[in-house]
């Protein structure tokens, strides 16, 4: 394989929206990757990036992109990038995504459009190659509610053997609904008990997650055994899901309080083993205080990339470990970095 150079030019398309402004403000100081090109919708296209946006991070706009401007999202727009990084709505999502693939691009999705498909456990992106014949790949990350809950569910399986029931009522933030998102007369001094697809792809995003590919890599194999019930609803935060969840063990008797703890607390999650600059220190954070986690207070430790949990009450920053941070968790060994281009068709 011919040598890397970096930095690495990286596109971010729906780069003016809720999960691409993140995406911004994170690859801003990426250690070797570089936003080269940006697009989002006709409405924006041509425009110098501060005019195109409506800016809600609490940073100003990092200075490499004031001068930057929006592209249309088309595959030959962004010529000169290894990699996609994707903040589009479903809505446009597909097509977009897959003519950036077929023509040799590596995407990171973030929107829900591909995770039924074999595509996103990262031992299939070589199959997936091989089967297109073609050097592009789509990963889609999770749902950002899965994302959360799956960290310590995975912590616990690892330290007690099978979880069999999973019961979880979510406090989601309305960031998550993009912008401008749920209308603030819905919102305001109120609780909606429903997010529509929600509950469905909890409930099968973590099967699916915890399950793990099929004997011929094509496909899923979901922890059908696994009960899981979930009840979705938006609150009146703005960044930050909360999560209560009961989980019973396949094994009697379940743990105590005391070794839960331990086995979260000691938790190491793959990011962290690979080196990935975004990774956090700690993957679970387990509060003392009968009263956290709490968004406000909670939400940014380790720059949003950890799970917080007390009382089995776990929050997850829904627009950084809940998209953008995880999609842009670029492992940091040149080994690790390079064995990822060459599987994105790069020289
Ligand atoms: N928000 C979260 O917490 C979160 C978490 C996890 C996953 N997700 C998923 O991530 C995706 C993006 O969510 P978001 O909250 O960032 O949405 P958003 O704030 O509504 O942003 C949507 C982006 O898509 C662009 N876009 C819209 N129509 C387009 C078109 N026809 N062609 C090209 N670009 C177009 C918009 O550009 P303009 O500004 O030019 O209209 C904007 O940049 C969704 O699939 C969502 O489900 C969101």
């Amino acid at each position: 394989m011919a040598q890397q150079i970096y930095p690495l030019n990286v596109g971010v398309l729906g780069a003016t929206g809720t999960v691409g402004q993140r995406f911004l403000v994170l690859l801003a100081s990426h250690p070797y990757l570089r936003v080269h090109a940006i697009g989002a919708s006709p409405r924006s296209v041509g425009l110098a990036y501060p005019k195109a946006v409506k800016w809600k991070q609490t940073t100003p706009i990092p200075k490499a992109y004031r001068d930057l401007n929006v592209s249309a999202c088309e595959p030959g727009a962004f010529a000169g990038c290894k990699i996609i990084f994707s903040g589009l709505d479903a809505d446009v999502a597909g097509d977009i995504e897959l003519a950036f693939r077929d023509a040799g691009f590596a995407v990171f999705s973030n929107a829900k459009n591909y995770r039924r498909a074999p595509l996103d456990h990262l031992a299939v992106v070589r199959q997936q190659q091989q089967e297109l014949k073609k050097p592009g790949f789509i990963v889609t990350n999770a749902n950002c509610s899965t994302t959360g809950l799956v960290v310590p569910l995975a912590a616990l399986e690892r330290a007690f053997g099978p979880i069999d029931t999973v019961l979880v009522t979510t406090l989601q933030a309305i960031s998550g609904a993009g912008y401008p998102g749920v209308p603030s007369l819905d919102i305001m001094d109120n609780v909606v008990p429903f997010i529509g697809g929600e509950e469905e792809k909890m409930v099968w995003e973590t099967k699916k997650i915890l399950g793990s590919l099929a004997d011929t890599s094509t496909g899923f194999a979901l922890r059908d055994e696994m009960r899981v019930s979930a009840t979705c609803t938006r609150v009146p935060v703005i960044d930050g899901h909360t999560e209560c969840v009961s989980v019973r063990f396949a094994r009697r008797r379940a743990p105590d309080i005391a070794a839960v703890r331990a086995a979260l607390s000691a938790y190491t999650c793959d990011t962290q083993t690979l080196g990935c600059p975004s990774a956090p220190t700690q993957a679970i954070e387990v509060h003392d205080a009968e009263d956290r986690p709490q968004p406000r207070l909670d939400r940014e430790s380790q720059a949003g990339a950890a799970v917080s949990v007390g009382h089995f009450v776990l929050l997850v920053n829904n627009v950084c470990l809940g998209a953008a941070t995880r999609a842009s968790s670029t492992p940091r060994s040149p080994a690790h970095r390079d064995s990822l281009l060459s599987a994105s068709g790069g020289e």
